[in-house]
């Protein structure tokens, strides 16, 4: 019993708990993760400053790199639906959504104008110049 308590707690957070590098966006996940590799999309050919929308399993979800980070949050904004990725960045890095001009903060998603939204962000880690983006266990239907 105590052992499968164990594992269990070992396993739920094996995927939640990452080592950083230099090139990983690090968060503690409450959450099993599972990494997905952006098909068609390097890191080198990600160009810096720039908002791109993909889709993993039909979740549109917004890629920035910048300071050689690589930013992956849901592309959505939380405040009304508009795509975030149509919107621009400010002189400090943050997003600001096209339809009402909130800003959001692309490393941890904290709204920076003060609406109170918060902006759902996805781990990343770089591996070879792939990106690989953590999505929640709920997210991914082939686990
Ligand atoms: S829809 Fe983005 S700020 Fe309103």
């Amino acid at each position: 019993m105590v052992k499968d308590l164990a594992d269990s707690l070992n396993n739920s957070f094996k995927n939640a708990i990452k080592i950083p590098s230099p090139k990983t966006n690090y968060t503690i996940r409450m959450f099993r993760i599972n990494w997905h590799k952006i098909e068609n999309i390097s890191f080198t050919s990600l160009a810096e400053n720039k908002l791109i929308e993909i889709s993993v399993f039909e979740k549109k979800i917004g890629l920035l790199k910048r300071n050689n980070m690589v930013h992956a949050f849901t592309a959505a904004c939380p405040h009304a639906g508009a795509s975030l990725c149509n919107g621009w960045l400010d002189a400090f890095g943050r997003i600001v959504c096209p339809e009402h001009k909130y800003r959001f903060d692309p490393t941890n998603g904290r709204n920076t104008s003060g609406e109170g939204y918060k902006l759902f962000t996805y781990p990343v880690e770089i591996r070879d110049d792939e990106i690989y983006v953590g999505l929640p266990q709920t997210l991914n239907p082939s686990h």
